[in-house]
């Protein structure tokens, strides 16, 4: 197989991306970065020091924090200033403000860069919105998944009920709608598949006969 080798996945929330991305860093034997989880811990971040509070972020405020905001994964955990948070990442109180907080362009660069740094330095698969077309519009393989609302609704709401939340199916639908909007319509890095991806539609698979239909994929592509 190829010395160094970047696989990029996008698509909206709750397509499967990450659970595919987990699946063939695992195989493969890669490092995975869910660029999500880089959104969601800035806008947790933002929550935590008062700058976000009611949907109203205080941009100036946070542009001059992030250098005190140190965002990193570590095994199957991810660390904001070293205290895991990865269940409080996924909260809905986060995911209702994310998309706000990832329309801006200096987070976004902030994030690419280090991004960019992570996909240099080792192999991996990443995924999120922006990475075929932005941060690594050279990628080996590009993936783009897509898959039906209501099964999207679905394992949201799975995802949010093991951790004790009492949001309705209601709420996760309209938060997913939302975020679809504000994801693909943002001036900066919007959603949007890269012309080079493979479209892949998760409902008609399932997550093993997904991850092999990739592993084939990858095996043809990078040898
Ligand atoms: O994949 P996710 O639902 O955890 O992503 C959370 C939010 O972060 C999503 O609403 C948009 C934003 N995001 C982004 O703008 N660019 C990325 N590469 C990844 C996520």
């Amino acid at each position: 197989m190829k010395k160094h080798f970047v696989i990029a996945i996008d698509g909206a929330s709750s397509t499967g991306k990450s659970t595919l991305a987990k699946g063939l860093a695992k195989a493969l034997d890669l490092a995975h970065v869910d660029s999500g989880a880089m959104y969601r811990g800035i806008t947790l971040y933002a929550q935590q020091n008062g700058l976000l509070v009611n949907n109203k972020l205080n941009t100036k405020a946070l542009l001059s924090q992030l250098d005190d905001i140190n965002l990193y994964f570590e095994g199957d955990t991810f660390k904001l200033n070293g205290v895991d948070v990865s269940t409080q990442i996924r909260s809905m109180q986060v995911s209702e403000a994310v998309s706000l907080v990832a329309t801006i362009p200096e987070i976004r660069s902030f994030l690419v860069a280090q991004q960019r740094i992570i996909g240099t330095n080792q192999s991996v698969v990443m995924d999120g919105r922006d990475i075929g077309t932005v941060v690594f519009p050279k990628a080996d393989l590009k993936l783009f998944l897509v898959a039906d609302v209501n099964i999207r609704v679905q394992r949201r709401f799975d995802e949010l009920n093991t951790q004790n939340t009492t949001t309705s199916v209601k709420e996760v639908f309209n938060n997913l709608v939302e975020r679809d909007h504000l994801d693909s319509t943002r001036a900066d890095s919007p959603l949007v598949q890269a012309d080079d991806a493979i479209l892949l539609d998760a409902t008609q698979f399932t997550v093993e006969s997904m991850l092999d239909h990739v592993l084939d994929l990858v095996a043809k592509r990078l040898g």
